[in-house]
């Protein structure tokens, strides 16, 4: 197993160059199952999630050749239908093979993923929502067992709740399915508008694509023809690296970034006095010396995202005064708290809010990644704690983030793999 050793990094300066998003691309991978063609897939990034993705889809019979940064798939051979626990387990995303699975061959079994570090994560209405369109479905041993040999059809579905996967999920499902499917309360997320683009320029005709009722006029079972197509930016890795400048006070410029797609994040980088200057792909942070606190509320898009609410509390423990983050997606989202304390920050936890009073001196020592997030909290933690800091099973930051290491090294980090004894 590896870990990073962290040495306190007084400047960072240069450029990073932005890897495909890892959320974008799960989806458009599972994607592929409902072609009719090879389809090729541009700027995915190096991260394991991907790669398994790519294993299952292997497993389950597709042919997918992944080359620098591009993956060719190949369905047509695919003839499994069961995603089995191995891969679940170490993937939760592994869900949304189930939904065009379901919609190709009429039957489909997916491993329940079972528990999270970041909170419950159930999937009952990825279910609920098929058992509407027709689905029968059952719990057997650990599995869902889905059925529907006369097709999906067509219908209303209105989500209690915002989910990402869950809107992915139902969209591939409802691209093939027979007539018309209305989803209200759709998850608005770019990675969500950039599946329904890609199905929408295949010839699935997809309307309200970015809006919060998506209606999808499906295809009656028959396959679709997809272009080769590029992922779009990751928004995250993008802000976790905005996070790096703030939180060293140093000026960095990233490329081949979407900074449409990152408002609500620049916007809380500017309360705390961080300015920014953009092109269409480049975003360059400058610094502020005197970090402001912050109020943040995770919601979903376009509101602040979940996923850079640990990088926020780690830039918070270097601001001038009290800030406050509200969890409000995942109940146990704040599991890197306890390694953030550890490291000298004052933070309290009272339900769902955090509570930051800086400006904490940070030290260096050995913390535990505990989720994919919380990782690169600690990283940036350890880019500011005096002396070193070893961060554990980063297997986890592995699983989303591109060489994250190298691309930090690049802008003069001290930062280093290495393997645990
Ligand atoms: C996706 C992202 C993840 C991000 C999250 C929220 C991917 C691969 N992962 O996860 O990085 O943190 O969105 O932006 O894109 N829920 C239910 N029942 C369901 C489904 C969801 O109760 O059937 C709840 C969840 O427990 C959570 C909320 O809905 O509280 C949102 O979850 P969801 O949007 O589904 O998250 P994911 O799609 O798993």
């Amino acid at each position: 197993m590896d870990y990073l050793k962290i040495k306190s990094t007084p400047s960072l300066s240069g450029t990073i160059k932005i890897s495909g998003a890892k959320n974008a691309s799960l989806p458009l991978i599972a994607m592929t199952i409902l072609a009719k063609n090879n389809v090729i897939i541009k700027n995915l990034p190096h991260v394991a999630d991907i790669r398994t993705l790519l294993k299952l889809l292997s497993n389950l019979g597709a042919v997918c050749e992944f080359t620098d940064d591009s993956v060719n798939v190949d369905t047509s051979t695919l003839t499994e239908t069961k995603a089995t626990y191995d891969i679940v387990k170490t993937m939760r995303a592994s869900i949304l093979v189930l939904g065009p699975i379901l919609a190709r061959f009429g039957h489909c079994e997916v491993s329940l993923p079972g528990g999270c570090a970041i909170g419950q994560r159930p999937i009952d209405l990825h279910l609920k929502a098929l058992e509407q369109m027709g689905a029968k479905i059952d719990i057997n041993a650990g599995y869902v067992q889905a059925t529907a040999p006369d097709g999906l059809k067509g219908c209303n579905i209105i989500f209690d709740k915002i989910t990402v996967t869950g809107t992915a999920n139902i969209v591939m499902a409802a691209a093939l399915a027979h007539g018309t499917t209305v989803i209200t309360n759709a998850a608005r997320e770019p990675e969500v508008v950039q599946l329904c683009e890609v199905l929408n320029a295949s010839g699935v005709k997809i309307e309200g694509i970015g809006s919060a009722i998506l209606t999808v006029h499906g295809t009656s079972g028959e396959l679709i023809n997809i272009d080769e197509f590029s992922v779009i930016p990751d928004r995250i890795e993008a802000g976790t690296y905005l996070c790096a400048a703030a939180i060293t006070k140093t000026e960095l410029t990233l490329t081949d970034a979407e900074p449409k797609h990152l408002g609500s994040v620049l916007a809380k980088l500017e309360e705390m006095g961080c300015t920014f200057t953009l092109t269409h792909d480049t975003i360059t942070l400058h610094p502020t010396q005197n970090l402001k606190p912050v109020k943040i509320v995770t919601q979903e898009y376009p509101a602040f995202p979940t996923d850079m609410q640990a990088q926020f509390l780690a830039l918070a423990t270097q601001a001038d005064g009290t800030s406050i983050i509200e969890e409000r997606l995942f109940e146990n989202r704040f599991m890197h708290v306890s390694e953030l304390q550890r490291m000298g920050a004052n933070i309290t936890l009272n339900g769902h809010t955090a509570t930051v009073s800086g400006k904490c001196k940070l030290s260096g020592t050995d913390v535990m990644a505990t989720d994919l997030r919380a990782s690169s909290a600690l990283v940036l933690a350890g880019l500011v704690a005096e002396g070193e800091t070893n961060v554990h099973r980063i297997y986890h930051l592995d699983r989303g983030y591109d060489s994250l290491e190298k691309k930090l090294q690049n802008v003069g980090a001290n930062i280093e793999r290495l393997k645990e004894k």
